[in-house]
């Protein structure tokens, strides 16, 4: 069977990776892919985005099923068209993936629904918002309504940055501005699979979006992750899913806009272990799908084959096998990531995937048979070991072999996890 992929990044690259495994999988498309994906001999680049043009694809090539990676496509609507024309496809529809493009819609659905958030208002006029502001003290956190790929937040410390994050917001991002209580505690990525009434819950992860060692410097789309998270212990993981997930799915269902694909819950679990939704994203992260799904051992394919059949069982009784070992991935960034990626930088030594170890791309392309960097993000370097500590030596030994020019990465991927 084929199966088509929707996007180019390292999220991409291994959801290919994983589908190419599947028992009855014989080509992985890839629309539009990156130098990664070009070069493996399982899967094939598309050159295509427009997703009128990629549903006439997958009609011609008879494609069984196809996965959509990123939330621009989801939410320009790619689910809703790829439906009309009877093709299966595994993602929110537009009206369900505002549950991330718009910060106000998931903020307000929250609260209708009694999911634990961080109490919040939502200003169109900049002079309210200071006034919130000055009401509020700091810490307080300013965000952007719309799809701002992870710069859309800003965490202010000082009055000062609060202030400036809105005029900032308001004038050159977005006509609102959602402005929130600041919540303490620990990060974690908690993601689950739907078929718009069951889930099945993924394996935990954590990922740093701090450019720089010990969590610093400008906010990224993140530097690197490990799974499972330890700060999800089970009683964490039991209050997630009774208290987050499940209230969210119903919630959905039961406005009319079931849920269907991944559903990942941006966690902040404070020192009581009482965890409060940061943010919902409509679809896997990037790079906590690298970890994820090198841990995964169950056939992708048919686990999403399931998920899109509207006649069969979903998801009810099915359960996942993981590998019990760590996945920590490295990002290798480009010269210059986040504030101005450069782009253009020959890259070599990228080592060969093995059991344990597999180098996602994501920033690359291939251009007469070499090998350059074409994003901020270039690839991600994933290896699995016995402990955190040991996935993390066998990542950085690969990453170090990667010779291209003005590469820069962290080096302390997973501390939380090796403290613990
Ligand atoms: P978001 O795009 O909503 O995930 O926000 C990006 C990052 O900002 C999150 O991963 C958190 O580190 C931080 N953040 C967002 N909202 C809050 C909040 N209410 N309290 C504390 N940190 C937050
Ligand atoms: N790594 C964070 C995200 O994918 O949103």
């Amino acid at each position: 069977m084929k199966v088509l992929v929707i996007g180019g990044g390292g999220r991409e690259h291994a959801l290919a990776w994983k589908l190419a495994q599947g028992e009855r999988v014989q080509t992985v498309y890839v629309a539009p892919g990156n130098g990664g994906t070009a070069v493996d001999p399982r899967l094939k680049n598309v050159p295509l985005t427009d997703p009128v043009q990629l549903a006439d694809f997958c009609q011609a090539e008879k494609v069984a099923l196809t996965v959509v990676g990123p939330e621009v496509p989801l939410a320009a609507g790619v689910v809703d068209v790829f439906r009309a024309r009877g093709l299966r496809v595994f993602g929110p529809t537009q009206a369900a993936a505002q549950l991330e493009s718009s910060k106000a819609y998931a903020k307000e659905f929250m609260q209708r629904h009694g999911i634990p958030t961080a109490l919040y208002a939502t200003f169109t006029e900049a002079a309210a918002a200071h006034a919130h502001v000055d009401k509020h003290g700091v810490p307080i956190v300013i965000k952007a309504d719309g799809l701002a790929a992870g710069k859309g937040v800003v965490v202010a410390m000082t009055a000062e940055e609060a202030h400036s994050a809105i005029d900032h917001m308001l004038t050159a991002v977005g006509e609102r501005v959602v402005i929130e209580e600041f919540m303490a505690g620990e990060e974690a990525s908690f993601i689950v699979l739907c078929d718009g009434r069951s889930v099945l819950t993924l394996a935990t992860s954590q990922d740093h979006k701090r450019v720089g060692e010990g969590d610093t410097g400008p906010n990224t789309g993140g530097m690197g992750a490990y799974s499972p998270a330890p700060v999800v212990t089970p009683n964490v993981h039991a209050k997630v899913m009774h208290e987050i997930i499940q209230p969210t799915i119903a919630g959905m269902a039961k406005d009319g806009v079931p849920f269907t694909g991944f559903l990942y819950a941006g966690l902040m679990i404070d020192a009581q272990g009482q965890p409060r939704t940061v943010e919902f994203n409509c679809r896997l992260g990037d790079p906590e799908a690298q970890v994820i799904l090198m841990r995964l051992k169950s056939d992708l394919f048919e686990v999403l084959m399931r998920a899109t059949d509207p006649a069969g069982p979903g998801l009810d009784g099915l359960e996942l096998q993981w590998d019990r070992r760590t996945a920590l991935g490295v990002v290798v960034a480009a010269h210059g990531y986040p504030a101005a990626p450069r782009k253009g930088d020959v890259i070599t030594g990228v080592p060969a995937g093995t059991a344990d170890l597999q180098v996602f791309h994501a920033g690359t392309e291939l251009v007469d048979g070499v090998l350059k960097s074409n994003g901020g993000r270039v690839l991600c370097v994933t290896a699995l070991g016995d402990s955190a500590r040991l996935a993390q030596q066998r990542a950085l030994d690969a990453v170090r072999q990667v010779q291209m020019d003005g590469a820069h990465w962290r080096t302390d991927i997973g501390h939380r996890a090796i403290k613990h």
